[in-house]
């Protein structure tokens, strides 16, 4: 797959973890920045690799700052977006099996890196279980019509 990251300064070193691990698993890397830590502001980034997912050609995106939280409500806005704070684990397997995320986003002030890891090979794994979960995709994607 061809993966987008993005951070802000916050989560740049993480996110250099997790670009490498998406790189050892074979995946190519869109790397939409920032390139080092000194400060910038997340929504620029949230928003580049919602782009890059939603009509930029990238399967799926990775988002880190402080909490996860900014970068996910910037990314969130754009249209066909479904990111996802993931936490662990459960969390990163949920967003995909019952909500379709296409960007898993990281706090790095509040995961570690062992954490980060696991949570992104789930992510990658886990497939969308469709089923009931299609009808409320269908209406979130009908929230961004009416929006
Ligand atoms: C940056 O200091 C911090 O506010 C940011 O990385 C993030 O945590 C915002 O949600």
């Amino acid at each position: 797959m061809q993966i987008a990251v993005g951070s802000d300064h916050a989560g740049y070193a993480l996110k250099q973890v997790l670009a490498d691990r998406l790189r050892e698993l074979g995946h190519g890397v869109v790397d939409c920045g920032t390139g080092d830590e000194q400060p910038v502001d997340y929504p620029d980034f949230g928003a580049l690799v919602g782009r890059a997912v939603c009509g930029g050609g990238a399967d799926a995106g990775v988002c880190v700052c402080g909490t996860g939280i900014g970068i996910s409500i910037a990314a969130n806005k754009i249209r066909g977006v479904r990111a996802a704070v993931v936490h662990d684990v459960s969390s990163a397997r949920l967003a995909r099996a019952h909500n379709d995320a296409n960007v898993a986003c990281f706090g790095a002030r509040l995961v570690g890196r062992t954490v980060a890891l696991d949570a992104l090979d789930a992510f990658l794994a886990t497939g969308f279980d469709a089923g009931r979960h299609l009808r409320r995709i269908a209406k979130i994607d009908r929230l961004e019509e009416d929006a």
